[in-house]
C-alpha cells in the first residue's frame, strides 16, 4: 500500500493554558517551525480550577501570539482527536518538560492513537530555561504574591496582577 504525505502538515498544540506561560510559547515557536499551521486548541480541562475563563486565556495567547502567522488559537469542546479530525490536523503537538510528564502523556498520546490511530502525537522539548516552568506554578505564585516576571508574557503578568489583587 502507497503511504502518501500529507502536503500542507497542521497539528494542534491543546492544552488549558491558564495561563499562557513563555515554555508554551517555545513551544510555540519550535512547532511554528515545523508545521504548516499551529492550531493552539484551548479546553476546559475539567479536572482543573480554571483561574482565567477560556475567553480572557484565547486573548492573552492570541495577543502572545500575535508575530506568528501560521499559529492561530481557537477553542474546543469534546475529545480533542475528533477536533483534530475536525480541523483536518494529523499531528497534536505536547511538550514533554522533565520524566514526571511522560507517564500521564504516554496514557494520553497511546489513548488518542487507539481512537485516531491516523493522528500521531508528536512531542517537543521546551528550552532548557522553561522546563520548570508550569500554568500551575505561575498561578500558585501570583496567588501568593511572588515573582512571575520571565515566566510568561508581559500581558500575562498584567493580568495576573489585576486578577489577583
Ligand atoms: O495543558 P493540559 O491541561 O495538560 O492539557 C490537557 C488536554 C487539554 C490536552 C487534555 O485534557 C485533553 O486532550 N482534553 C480534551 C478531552 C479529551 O480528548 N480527553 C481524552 C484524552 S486521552
Amino acid at each position: 500500500m502507497a503511504h502518501e504525505r500529507n502536503k500542507s502538515i497542521i497539528a494542534i498544540y491543546p492544552g488549558s493554558f491558564d495561563p499562557v506561560t513563555n515554555g508554551h510559547l517555545d513551544l510555540i515557536a519550535r512547532g511554528a517551525m515545523i508545521f504548516d499551521r499551529l492550531i493552539v486548541g484551548v479546553t476546559q480541562n475539567l479536572e482543573k480550577d480554571a483561574l482565567f475563563s477560556v475567553n480572557e486565556r484565547i486573548e492573552m495567547l492570541e495577543a502572545a501570539t500575535f508575530d506568528w502567522k501560521n499559529v492561530q488559537v481557537e477553542v474546543f469542546e469534546g475529545l480533542l482527536v475528533e477536533y483534530a479530525r475536525a480541523k483536518g490536523a494529523s499531528v497534536i503537538l505536547r511538550g514533554i518538560r522533565a520524566v514526571s510528564d511522560y507517564e500521564y502523556e504516554l496514557q494520553m498520546a497511546m489513548m488518542n492513537r487507539k481512537i485516531e490511530s491516523h493522528i500521531e502525537t508528536v512531542f517537543m522539548l521546551p528550552g532548557e530555561a522553561y522546563s520548570f516552568i508550569s500554568s500551575r506554578i505561575v498561578r500558585e505564585l501570583a496567588r501568593l504574591g511572588g515573582p512571575v516576571k520571565g515566566f510568561v508574557p508581559a500581558l500575562v503578568e498584567e493580568r495576573l496582577r489585576a486578577k489577583l489583587s
